[in-house]
């Protein structure tokens, strides 16, 4: 799957029951993060993060799903540990769906697993990725790393940021972007959208005379 492609459906069993792809999404965003198995070091942290830091992403209407390749009982056993890292109540449901994806059948049709590690026994290696679908269902951008490293949130929230900005008001941002109100303005933005969303623009003059970088102030 690549940027654009439209993510298939699914109907899996996670630690909160049956889930079904679309059914959840139904018009928000979605980031489904990826861990190669239960009881491993690296997701614990990053599990546990997830469910401290759900509001950020409640808040930026994107709904989270994590997934990995075990049993259900295994993930059951697996969320009291998450809990129990945060200091929480170990018998606290997580306040997102934990996939149960023994059969890798869903990690391989989210290209989330090489296809050679499909049916390999032990931990799924090449499975930490994290997928931003869009309300349309289509990937708007996705991360990978290797098993070891743990993923930076701080990372993935800023590109949800970019993404939204984009999907909302056709604007882009440049280097190291953070929130804030500078942006650039495409040059084939059409008009009404410049009027609607930019104010201060500046072109910044290049030696190629072409006036394709332009900043703006966002209006709102
Ligand atoms: C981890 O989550 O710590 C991990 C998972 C698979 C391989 C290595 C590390």
């Amino acid at each position: 799957m690549l940027l654009g492609d439209q993510v298939p459906d699914f109907t899996a069993e996670t630690t909160e029951g049956t889930l079904q792809l679309y059914d959840y999404i139904k018009d928000v965003w979605c980031l489904i993060m990826s861990h190669p198995g239960v009881f491993t070091p690296v997701c614990t942290t990053e599990l546990a993060y997830m469910v401290k830091e759900i509001k950020q992403f409640t808040d930026r209407n994107v709904k989270l799903i994590a997934i990995s390749f075990d049993t259900k009982e295994k993930h059951i056993q697996w969320v009291k540990d998450i809990n129990a890292f945060n200091k929480e109540d170990t018998s606290k449901p997580l306040p997102y769906p934990l996939i149960a994806d023994s059969t890798r059948d869903i990690g391989a049709k989210l290209d989330m697993i090489r296809p050679a590690d499909k049916s390999q026994p032990g931990l799924a290696l090449t499975a930490r990725h994290a997928l931003l679908i869009g309300p349309d269902k289509k990937l708007k951008c996705y991360f990978v790393y290797p098993a070891t490293s743990g993923r930076n949130m701080d990372e993935i929230l800023r590109a949800i940021d970019t993404v939204q900005l984009t999907h909302r008001t056709g604007l882009s941002s440049e280097v190291n972007w953070k929130p804030c109100k500078r942006i650039i303005v495409p040059a084939s933005l059409p008009p009404e959208k410049v009027q609607e969303f930019v104010k201060n623009r500046k072109v910044v003059d290049l030696p190629s005379h072409q006036n394709y970088l332009q900043f703006g102030e966002l209006k709102n």
